[in-house]
C-alpha cells in the first residue's frame, strides 16, 4: 500500500535527484488572473513562466499543488469525482524536452529504489497523433519504444483503429485526447499521457483501446505535455519563444489506482473524515440497510433513493465538499463564504454538504468539527491550514447558523403554500389545485437551498404535488443565464497579459502600498482580481473607509503616477527581501529565491512587493487612477474597485 504522503514525497525527492527545485503549492486563487476562478492544474500558477519569464527557483521545478475543479460538482459522490484535488508536477522551462521527460517518468514509475516499482507490463502510453499542421509525435514514440527495450520489451504501436493487440503500448490519439491546453488560449502543446493496467488477472489487455479505459481497465495516471505552443486568443497559434515540459499526476487517483482500491474514499485522505462523519451522524458509512430518517423532522431527510446507496453518497459529498471549502477558506488568499465568484462556491459547497448532513441524520452543527479533522490531517502538507484554522472555523460556524436558519425560513415558507393550496381546496375542488407551480418549487431552490426532491418529499407527505417539469424549465432557464455570465469570465483566457492588465496590475501594487501609508500597516492584500475593465483588490481592515480616507489613497497613488518612477525587478531571497520590508505572501512562495518589484528605485522607494509580475516599466504607462467603489467583501475584509483612465 502506497499511502498519498509516501507518494509526494517519493515523487519530489526523485526530481529533486534530477535537479529539479521542490516548490509549495501555490494559491487556489489565481492571482492577477481574472480568467477563472480557481487553479486547475499544476501548470496554471506557472503560465508566465512558460511563457517565458524567468522562474526564481531555476529551470527544473517539482511540486505538488493544490487544484479545484467544480465542473463535475454534480458528480461528485460516484467513484472518482473530486471536487479538491492534489497534483504532482515536474517542469522544464525551456530546459528539457521530450527524451528526458519520458525517459525520467519511465523510470519514476518502473524504478523499483527511486521511483514506484511498478511493472512495466502494466503500463500503456498514449501519444498526439497530429492534426493540422503539426505532425505525428514521432519523437514521443522513439523514446517510449527505447525505454521499454531497456526492460526487455520490444513494444509496437497502434494503428487508425486504436487496438491493443500483440506488442501494442503506444496509442496514438487525436488532438481531443492528446493536446492540452488549460481553458481556451495559452500555452499549448500535444502530450503524451500514461495508463496502469488494474486488473492484469483478467489475462493480458486487449481490444480498443478507449474500452479499455471506459471499463476503467486501464487508468490514466500521468500526463506529460509538451508546451511549445502559445494559442492567442483570436485562435491563432504560434510558437512559444521556449520548449516547456508540464507534466500532471494527480495524488488521489493515484493511490487508489497503484493500491488497486475501489475508489478516493478509501485512500487515508479521505478515511478519518468519513470516520468523523460516522461519528457524528451514528451510522455506519458501508451500511447498505440501516438508512432511516427521523419522521418528526422533515429536513431531517433528503432526496432519495433512500438507503445506504444515497447515505453512501451523502457521507462522500460532506466529506469532499466540505474539503475542498477548507482547502479555499484556508489558503494565505482565503475567501468566505459570499454570493460572488469563489465565495459562492465555498458557499454552494458548504451548504450542499449541510443539507447531507441532515439528510444523514447530524442534527448538530457540525462543519467546524470536520475542519479540525481536515486541519489535523493535512496541516503537515499544507501549512497554510494551521495558520487559517481560525478563519476556516469562524466562517464555518456562521455560515452553519446562517443557513440552518434559510432552511428553518424555507420550510415556514412551505407550509405557507400548503396553507394556500387547502384554502383553494376548499373553494374550489380542482384536483389541478392541488400543485406546487415550477416557479414555487424553484423558490424553494434558489431563496431556501431545498433541492426539488425536499419539496416532493413534503409535497407528498401533504397529499400535494410539485410542477416538476415547471421546474425544470425554471431551473434550464436560471442556468442558461449563469452560463451565460461565466462564459463572459472566460472570455480573456489563460495568461492574458495584455497592456491594459498589466498597468492594473502595477496599480494594484501602489494601491496595496497607499492602504498601508493612510490606513496603517494592518492593512494586508486578501485577494486580487483583474479584468480589462479593472481592479479589484480586497484587503485586511475592520471598517469602512472615510471619503477623505479614499481621497488620501487616490491622491497618494496618482502623485506617484505622476512622478514617472521605474518599476525594477530584482531576484532575491526570501529572507532578504524581509529584511529589505518588501510586502507579499512569503509563505507560499518559491524555494530560496523570490521576485521583488519596486516602484521607484531603491532610494525613493514607495512600492515593494513579492510577486511573479509582470508590470509596467514605468509608472507614467498608467494614466489617472480612480477608485469607483469600496465596500465589505466578508468580516474584517474591504474591498475596493478601481480603474485606470
Ligand atoms: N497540465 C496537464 C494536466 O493538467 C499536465 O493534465
Amino acid at each position: 500500500m502506497i499511502t498519498a504522503k509516501e507518494l509526494r514525497q517519493k515523487y519530489i525527492d526523485f526530481f529533486k535527484a534530477k535537479g529539479h527545485t521542490p516548490i509549495p503549492s501555490a494559491s487556489l486563487m489565481p492571482e492577477n488572473d481574472p480568467s477563472t476562478l480557481f487553479v486547475t492544474a499544476g501548470m496554471h500558477p506557472l503560465i508566465p513562466y512558460l511563457m517565458g519569464e524567468k522562474h526564481p527557483a531555476g529551470t527544473r521545478l517539482v511540486d505538488v499543488q493544490k487544484c479545484i475543479r467544480t465542473g463535475d460538482i454534480d458528480e461528485v459522490g460516484d467513484n472518482r469525482h473530486l471536487t479538491f484535488f492534489e497534483m504532482l508536477g515536474n517542469w522544464s522551462l525551456g530546459d528539457y524536452f521530450k527524451r528526458e521527460a519520458i525517459e525520467w517518468s519511465f523510470e519514476f514509475l518502473t524504478d523499483k529504489e527511486k521511483g514506484l516499482g511498478l511493472d512495466p507490463k502494466r503500463l500503456y502510453v498514449t501519444v498526439f497523433k497530429g492534426e493540422g499542421n503539426i505532425p505525428r509525435d514521432e519523437e514521443a514514440i522513439l523514446v517510449w519504444q527505447e525505454v521499454f527495450a531497456k526492460v526487455g520489451m520490444s513494444v509496437t504501436v497502434a494503428g487508425e483503429d486504436e487496438i491493443i493487440k500483440d506488442e501494442v503500448r503506444i496509442i496514438p490519439l487525436g488532438a481531443e485526447d492528446n493536446f492540452w491546453i488549460a481553458g481556451a488560449s495559452g500555452p499549448c502543446g500535444g502530450d503524451t499521457e500514461m495508463f496502469y493496467d488494474t486488473r492484469p488477472e483478467e489475462g493480458k489487455a486487449g481490444g480498443k483501446f478507449a474500452d479499455l479505459v471506459n471499463s476503467y481497465r486501464l487508468m490514466e495516471i500521468w500526463n506529460d505535455v509538451f508546451m511549445e505552443f502559445n494559442k492567442k486568443p483570436d485562435g491563432t497559434v504560434e510558437k512559444l519563444q521556449q520548449q516547456n515540459v508540464d507534466t500532471g499526476m494527480g495524488v488521489e487517483r493515484t493511490v487508489v489506482t497503484l493500491n488497486g482500491l475501489g475508489n478516493v474514499f478509501e485512500t487515508e485522505l479521505f478515511q478519518p473524515i468519513l470516520k468523523k462523519i460516522e461519528e457524528l451522524s451514528g451510522k455506519k458509512y458501508e451500511d447498505a440497510e440501516d438508512f432511516a430518517a427521523h419522521p418528526s423532522v422533515p429536513l431531517m431527510r433528503d432526496s432519495s433513493p433512500q438507503g445506504g446507496e444515497q447515505k453512501k453518497r451523502s457521507m462522500r459529498i460532506i466529506a469532499d465538499h466540505l474539503r475542498a471549502a477548507i482547502f479555499i477558506m484556508g489558503d494565505d488568499l482565503g475567501v468566505a463564504p459570499s454570493n460572488v465568484d469563489q465565495g459562492y462556491v465555498v458557499r454552494k459547497l458548504i451548504r450542499r454538504a449541510i443539507r447531507h448532513g441532515r439528510a444523514i441524520g447530524i442534527r448538530e452543527n457540525f462543519t467546524d468539527k470536520i475542519a479540525e479533522v481536515v486541519v489535523g490531517s493535512m496541516g503537515d502538507v499544507y501549512p497554510e491550514l494551521e495558520r487559517n484554522r481560525k478563519f476556516i472555523i469562524e466562517n464555518l460556524m456562521a455560515e452553519e447558523e446562517k443557513f440552518t436558519r434559510t432552511l428553518q425560513e424555507g420550510l415556514r415558507e412551505f407550509q405557507k403554500l400548503e396553507t394556500r393550496n387547502q384554502k383553494l381546496q376548499i373553494s374550489n375542488q380542482k384536483s389541478g389545485e392541488k400543485v406546487i407551480s415550477g416557479v414555487e418549487a424553484f423558490n424553494l431552490f434558489q431563496s431556501y437551498g431545498f433541492p426539488l426532491e425536499l419539496t416532493k418529499e413534503l409535497a407528498k407527505e401533504n397529499g400535494l404535488e410539485v410542477d416538476e417539469a415547471g421546474f425544470e424549465e425554471e431551473f434550464k432557464k436560471h442556468q442558461e443565464l449563469s452560463r451565460t455570465a461565466s462564459a463572459g469570465k472566460f472570455k480573456g483566457g489563460l495568461a492574458d497579459h495584455s497592456a491594459k492588465v498589466t498597468a492594473y496590475h502595477t496599480a494594484t501594487h501602489l494601491l496595496n502600498a497607499a492602504l498601508r501609508k493612510v490606513l496603517g500597516e494592518h492593512v494586508y492584500q486578501k485577494g486580487s482580481n483583474i479584468t480589462e475593465e479593472r481592479l479589484r483588490f480586497d484587503f485586511s481592515h475592520p471598517e469602512k473607509m472615510t471619503a477623505e480616507q479614499i481621497k488620501q489613497v487616490e491622491d497618494l497613488v496618482n502623485e506617484i503616477i505622476q512622478k514617472n518612477v521605474t518599476v525594477e525587478c530584482q531576484e532575491m531571497s526570501a529572507d532578504e527581501a524581509k529584511a529589505k520590508g518588501a510586502i507579499g505572501v512569503f509563505a507560499d512562495k518559491y524555494g530560496e529565491k523570490v521576485k521583488v518589484y519596486s516602484v521607484g528605485g531603491d532610494e525613493v522607494c514607495f512600492s515593494k512587493e513579492i510577486c511573479g509580475g509582470p508590470h509596467v516599466g514605468n509608472t507614467k504607462e498608467l494614466g489617472h487612477f480612480r477608485i469607483i467603489k469600496e465596500e465589505a467583501s466578508s468580516a474584517g475584509i474591504r474591498r475596493i474597485k478601481a480603474i485606470l483612465g
